[in-house]
């Protein structure tokens, strides 16, 4: 339990809970909240789960002007024995302590952070969907709440949590996507906010997502500023299944740090296979897929899960992935990670943190 507090105030109106063909992704939320204020003279304080409504906001508030947001994506899975658990909670935390540094914003301490999540999980419990491939979603959220005009950090923070029932991120499920190489827009660049789930680096990447989506490609693969480097898919970090090794970019400030990155690659290792973070240019793909070397790719993410690609194109070229079909990495993973959050894998790494 927090030093601090957390007040449940419950709905008297619960929501009818939908059924798990009709989920998608981020459609519908639980009957709760949970929110925690920040004020410099008070610090952390006010930490309450009330039912879910409108946030009241001052028109003035930074996060509105200056965009001081920051987000987490997060998981909780219900298992065969009734419980319940969070996958890696503290690796969450970890990256919103560390995004807040870089914006000059302050992250709830840890025990706010995890206790506020697990409290409004167990007031919300019965939201958990059991089904295969299902999960509830958490979105942990930080903004800036003070209402000032000049620019400099606020001095007054919200941090809330919302709850969402859902399926897969793609409408393709676990099937391939399509995804289009992204070579006018950018997403981040060196010294900039690229390494944190700002929510100003979704904001910056919606047009480009928008026209990939009416050529029919699911998100767009970004790159570097030299229009080189592969740096991540827009929900999703991406490895690739090259003859002798598995390759994902190395973080080098740019891109996001994903947990199911991390999970992938300690998953990889543990097994000896040839898994390696380094650069990886945009041309090195396209020869490894013409010399018949490139064997997959996958994007990871706590939403996408393990997403195979079947196809990435450009503006005057395009390649076939596996035939447009989900790789047998991929698919092995797939199987162990969700297993483990599923609880039918054994928890080798401690990732699941109990209810
Ligand atoms: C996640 O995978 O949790 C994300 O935040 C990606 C996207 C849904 C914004």
């Amino acid at each position: 339990m927090t030093a601090n507090p957390i007040s449940i105030q419950k709905t008297k109106n619960p929501k009818n809970r939908p059924s798990a063909d009709s989920l998608g992704f981020g459609r519908y939320f639980t009957d709760h909240m949970f929110l925690a204020s920040y004020s410099t003279q008070k610090g952390w304080h006010n930490l309450r789960i009330t039912p879910y409504e409108p946030i009241p906001l001052d028109p003035g508030a930074s996060v509105l002007h200056y965009g001081q947001a920051l987000f987490e994506g997060m998981k909780a899975f219900s298992h065969q024995d009734g419980s319940c658990v969070l996958f890696r909670p503290e690796f969450n935390w970890a990256r919103m302590a560390e995004g807040a540094e870089r914006l000059c914003m302050i992250a709830p301490p840890k025990e706010v952070f995890i206790e506020g999540i697990k409290e409004l999980i167990k007031v919300d419990r019965d939201w958990i969907p059991s089904e295969k491939g299902c999960s509830l979603y958490i979105r942990p959220t930080l903004i800036g709440s003070e209402s000032f005009l000049g620019v400099r950090p606020a001095e007054e923070y919200l941090f809330f949590t919302i709850l969402s029932p859902v399926a897969s991120y793609y409408g393709e499920g676990t099937k391939a996507v399509k995804i289009w190489v992204e070579e006018e827009y950018l997403r981040a660049a060196p010294g900039g906010l690229g390494a944190t789930k700002a929510a100003a680096n979704y904001a910056g990447s919606l047009k480009a997502a928008l026209q990939a989506k009416k050529n029919s490609y699911s998100q767009v693969l970004w790159l570097d500023v030299n229009r080189q480097y592969i740096e991540e898919v827009g929900t999703m970090n991406v490895f690739f299944v090259f003859e002798n090794e598995i390759v994902t970019p190395s973080l080098e400030g740019t891109i996001l740090g994903g947990g199911t990155r991390n999970s992938i690659i300690t998953l990889l290792k543990s097994k000896n296979k040839p898994v390696v973070e380094r650069r990886v240019k945009l041309q090195e793909v396209r020869d490894a897929a013409a010399n018949g070397t490139l064997k997959e790719i996958f994007g990871t993410g706590t939403a996408a899960v393990i997403s195979p690609v079947g196809e990435l194109a450009a503006k005057d070229w395009k390649i076939s992935v596996n035939n447009g079909e989900m790789g047998p990495v991929a698919a092995s993973l797939y199987e162990e990670l969700t297993g483990i959050q599923n609880g039918t894998v054994k928890d080798t790494f401690n990732w699941l943190y109990k209810i």
